[in-house]
């Protein structure tokens, strides 16, 4: 289905022909005097300069031809040479039946799909999820849903941090509680335990424990990076115990994932890279890219338009240990030969710019890329507590991802229960999906750039720009919805007539413009514009709801036409969230 926005364009550009000038003056954008009219084209003002003839004159000319078309109701020109448009009602509710019925609600699927790998998430394995991988998981997880919508190969990837200092430590630590353990005797030979030796509170408790060790003592330091040298070269032992970690954590992140709702294609981690290593950097030597720089092996990735220093992108360090740079310059050659991706998307912390401007600069470079394959960095900001400083625990701790999650839950919960007499057990469920909406929604609504203030007074409100509002609005339509079917009703075959009020054209307008938003947000890897947008529309919906009496409504055929608006309405809304990551209850 083409663009509304395109429908009016043809018709400016036509317009200005027909009156004898040039089409590509008839540009129409949205009003920003919704006041005064829907759509506006200022093209007389810039025909002025070109024709030498007051652009009031000029709009004259244009509208008179406009007022020949079969889309607008209203074309003025008003002083000193805007041209001001009001949709025809039936054009408008032709397109919105067009979207009716239509299964992608008006969307294009992309011509030439794209393969996209999305690398968000990014937890480290046997460290507690916490609220700092939460904007990683909830942005990558919509901008992987938006390009799928649109009909592209979207591949998400966690990529799990299993490979640097910190399996170092955990070994380490391990080895010095339990230092009798086969995986620590060198001329063990049998097999090793299939059972780990510890639990996941233990490995939560372990790993900060060893961190705060290494910090004082430089001898475990080094014992750990010693460690993480032989488990990158293969001490088999080290190995076994690895796997445990792996084991162990793995399981416990792909539960706290899942409910947050966020589901990887793929749980691939930075140990994967590991294979492609000697043979990139071999590659890099052979071509003269790297060199030794204090016993390192760098790779100059400065460019003479620096405006601020870019370091080197240092490949291996000197005691021949790899990176989080060697690991990501792996990864970036094994994607190529599994997916061969046009683009991927980093979804980090902003804090890694740098590295990733060292990175994506060395992979171009070195030409481990394809060049038109495109790297892009999303990076976010922080989610702060109220007092602007990042967000903790009440105690000052870093605030774990599942506690955070609990807290929200029990918060909507109470409120359920005291807004209404629920069912317990009902009230719990969906407790969890409005918490999951304010969570989201709350993160989402912001541009992902920004530092934002997780405000759970704020983000659990059934009011204002929220998640639990917009769930609140879709509960809201699906109970008009199910009064009417059980009143006798049906959905199926009921057609959107012609607009009977202006609350009721403008949530017709707004329905129009799904298809905008959903393609900026795609376009500009943005999904706060869908936030906007829902925002917009459940806003105009609700004022069309308090101002029609629907399901009383005598005239069967106003009141079905209305019943479809409204059915059109929820599609839209709920296949939003969907694209944000996150769904509605029947009630609430
Ligand atoms: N594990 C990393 C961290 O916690 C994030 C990984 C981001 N992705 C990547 N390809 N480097 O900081």
């Amino acid at each position: 289905m083409e663009r509304i926005l395109n429908l009016i364009n043809k018709e400016a550009v036509r317009a200005f022909e027909a009156a004898g000038y040039d089409g590509s003056l008839g540009r129409v954008t949205l009003s920003n005097r919704p006041d005064l009219c829907e759509y506006q084209c200022n093209g007389a003002m810039a025909a002025a300069k070109k024709y030498k003839k007051a652009p009031i004159m000029i709009a004259n000319d244009v509208v008179a031809e406009l007022e020949k078309s079969e889309v607008f109701e209203e074309v003025t020109a008003v002083n000193p040479g805007f041209i001001n448009l009001k949709l025809k009602k039936e054009f408008l509710s032709d397109y919105l039946q067009q979207m009716q019925a239509d299964e992608n609600l008006s969307i294009e699927k992309a011509a030439q799909p794209k393969t996209i790998i999305i690398d968000y998430g990014g937890a480290n394995v046997a460290k507690p999820l916490h609220v700092g991988h939460l904007r990683s998981a909830i942005i990558g997880e919509s901008v992987k849903r938006i390009g799928r919508f649109l009909g592209h190969k979207t591949i998400g990837d966690v990529h799990l941090g299993d490979w640097g200092l910190q399996m170092g430590l955990i070994i380490t630590e391990v080895k010095h509680r339990q230092p009798d353990l086969p995986y620590f005797d060198p001329e063990y030979t049998g097999e090793y335990p299939k059972e780990a030796p510890f639990t996941i509170s233990e490995l939560e408790e372990i790993y900060p424990c060893a961190s705060g060790r290494s910090k004082e003592d430089a001898a475990y330091k080094e014992e750990a990076m010693q460690a993480t040298y032989e488990l990158q070269h293969g001490n088999p032992g080290y190995l076994a115990l690895w796997h445990h970690i792996l084991d162990v954590s793995i399981a416990d992140l792909k539960k706290n994932y899942g409910n947050l709702q966020v589901e990887f294609d793929l749980w691939k981690k930075e140990s994967d890279a590991q294979p492609y290593i000697p043979d990139m950097v071999q590659y890099m030597k052979d071509e003269g890219y790297a060199h030794l720089d204090q016993g390192a092996l760098v790779v100059d990735v400065k460019e003479e338009t620096d405006t601020k220093e870019i370091p080197p992108c240092m490949i291996l360090k000197s005691d021949g240990a790899s990176l989080y740079n060697t690991t990501d310059l792996a990864t970036i050659v094994e994607r190529r030969k599994l997916f061969d991706p046009d683009e991927i998307i980093y979804v980090v912390d902003k804090r890694q710019e740098l590295y990733f401007t060292q990175v994506f600069r060395c992979a171009r470079k070195t030409k481990l890329i394809k060049e038109d394959t495109e790297l892009k960095f999303l990076g976010f900001g922080t989610m702060n507590g109220k007092d602007g400083k990042p967000f903790k625990t009440r105690e000052g701790g870093v605030m774990r991802l599942e506690h955070l999650l609990t807290q929200i839950n029990e918060e909507m919960y109470r409120k359920i229960m005291e807004n209404h007499e629920a069912d317990p057990e009902e009230a719990r469920e969906t407790a969890k999906l409005v918490a999951l909406s304010a969570i989201k929604y709350g993160d989402l609504s912001n541009q992902a750039s920004k530092d934002y203030i997780f405000d759970v007074d704020k983000f659990t409100s059934f009011e204002g720009d929220t998640g639990p509002y917009i769930l609140y609005t879709i509960v809201r339509i699906k109970s008009i919805l199910a009064k009417y079917q059980a009143a006798g009703g049906s959905l199926e075959g009921a057609k959107i007539g012609l607009a009977a009020s202006d609350s009721e054209k403008n949530l017709m307008l707004e329905l129009t413009r799904f298809s905008d938003a959903i393609y900026q947000a795609y376009e500009e890897i943005a999904p706060h514009k869908i936030c906007s947008y829902i925002y917009d529309l459940a806003n105009d919906f609700n004022r069309f709801y308090h101002e029609t009496k629907i399901l009383s409504e005598g005239n069967e055929e106003q009141k079905a036409s209305w019943i479809a608006l409204l059915e059109l309405t929820r599609r839209v809304l709920e296949t939003s969230i969907d694209l944000l990551g996150f769904s509605a209850p029947e009630r609430m």
